[in-house]
């Protein structure tokens, strides 16, 4: 028996996230994870929606990223990963060009507010 056509993905449930997994693992994930307590060259991401900047105590952030003063939210999220320095000048997370699709941002976001 042939496969028929009609076997092909039903349903693309799920596809969303992934992308948003596979987007991480492209551009973030060489410095970023997002495991509680998973620091390397970059701080772990785990609960980044609702974290105040700066604010791991086992991670050396710059001292730009500690003052910075405020909590991520997804829109400070969209900003920074498009432009670090725009949001947070002087920050240590280099070197990083910046992520200029919305759509990978956005992405990326998503994935990271489901990842608590
Ligand atoms: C070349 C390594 C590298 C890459 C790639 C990278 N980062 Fe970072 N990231 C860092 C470093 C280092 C810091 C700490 C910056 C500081 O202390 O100023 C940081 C800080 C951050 C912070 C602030 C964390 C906090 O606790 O306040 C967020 C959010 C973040 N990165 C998200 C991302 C995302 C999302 C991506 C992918 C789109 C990404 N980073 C790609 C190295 C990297």
């Amino acid at each position: 028996m042939l496969p028929s056509s009609s076997a092909l993905p039903q349903a693309s449930q799920g596809a969303e996230s992934a992308s948003g997994q596979l987007a991480f693992n492209n551009a973030c994930r060489t410095c970023h994870m997002v495991r509680e307590g998973d620091n390397r060259l970059g701080p772990n991401l785990h609960k980044i929606v609702g974290r105040k900047a700066g604010s791991l105590p086992d991670y050396g952030f710059s001292s730009a990223m500690k003052e910075a003063g405020f909590v991520w939210d997804e829109e400070k999220l969209d900003r920074f990963i498009a432009n670090p320095d725009e949001v947070v000048p002087g920050n240590s997370m280099k070197p990083y060009g910046g992520l200029s699709s919305s759509d990978d941002r956005k992405k990326i976001i998503a994935y990271l507010a489901q990842s608590r």
